[in-house]
């Protein structure tokens, strides 16, 4: 079946099976490899992209169902060639190790401070709760939506203010 999606603001339309996920639509069709597949059963969030704005497990939908929908990707997150504020806050934070986790974790942040700019640290524990990070540790991770949205970056800092 023809399928189209816009994705990160142009509209990319390819003949797919009608059963594929909108995470292979997404790499193997529209050549969008920055969105992982981890668990591909919804339990990891490495997969997340923001479908009409919110955070979605994209192995958990079908791209067929996305059809005339607009998704936002890791790719969409560059702004005139460089990094988002949010990507530049977790390379300052040293948010990122091996990186796998990353594109889900910034698209989940970044459903998180459009709903809600000054997120306090509780509000980023939620807001990420399915994104599952296996070697940075969420201290970091944390820190990073902190200084993002300009808030004190430090946990400790916070933990005295
Ligand atoms: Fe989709 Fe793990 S790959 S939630
Ligand atoms: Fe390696 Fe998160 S940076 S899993």
């Amino acid at each position: 079946m023809k399928i189209g999606v816009v994705i990160n603001g142009a509209l990319c339309e390819r003949e797919a099976p009608e059963n594929i996920t909108l995470l292979h639509f997404l790499r193997e069709y529209a050549g969008l490899i920055g969105t992982k597949e981890g668990c591909g059963g919804g339990e990891c969030g490495a997969c997340t992209v923001l479908l009409d704005g919110r955070a979605v497990n994209s192995c958990l939908v079908l791209a067929a169902e996305v059809d005339g929908k607009s998704v936002r990707t890791i790719e969409g997150e560059m702004r005139d060639g460089e990094p988002s504020e949010l990507q530049q806050a977790f390379a300052k934070r040293h948010a990122v190790q091996c990186g796998f986790c990353t594109p889900g974790v910034v698209m989940s942040a970044r459903a998180l401070i459009e709903r809600n700019p000054k997120p306090s640290v509780e509000e980023i524990k939620e807001g990420l709760e399915g994104n599952f990070c296996r070697c940075t540790g969420y201290v970091q991770i944390i820190e990073a939506v902190l200084e993002a949205t300009g808030q004190p970056a430090s946990m400790q800092e916070l933990s005295h203010a």
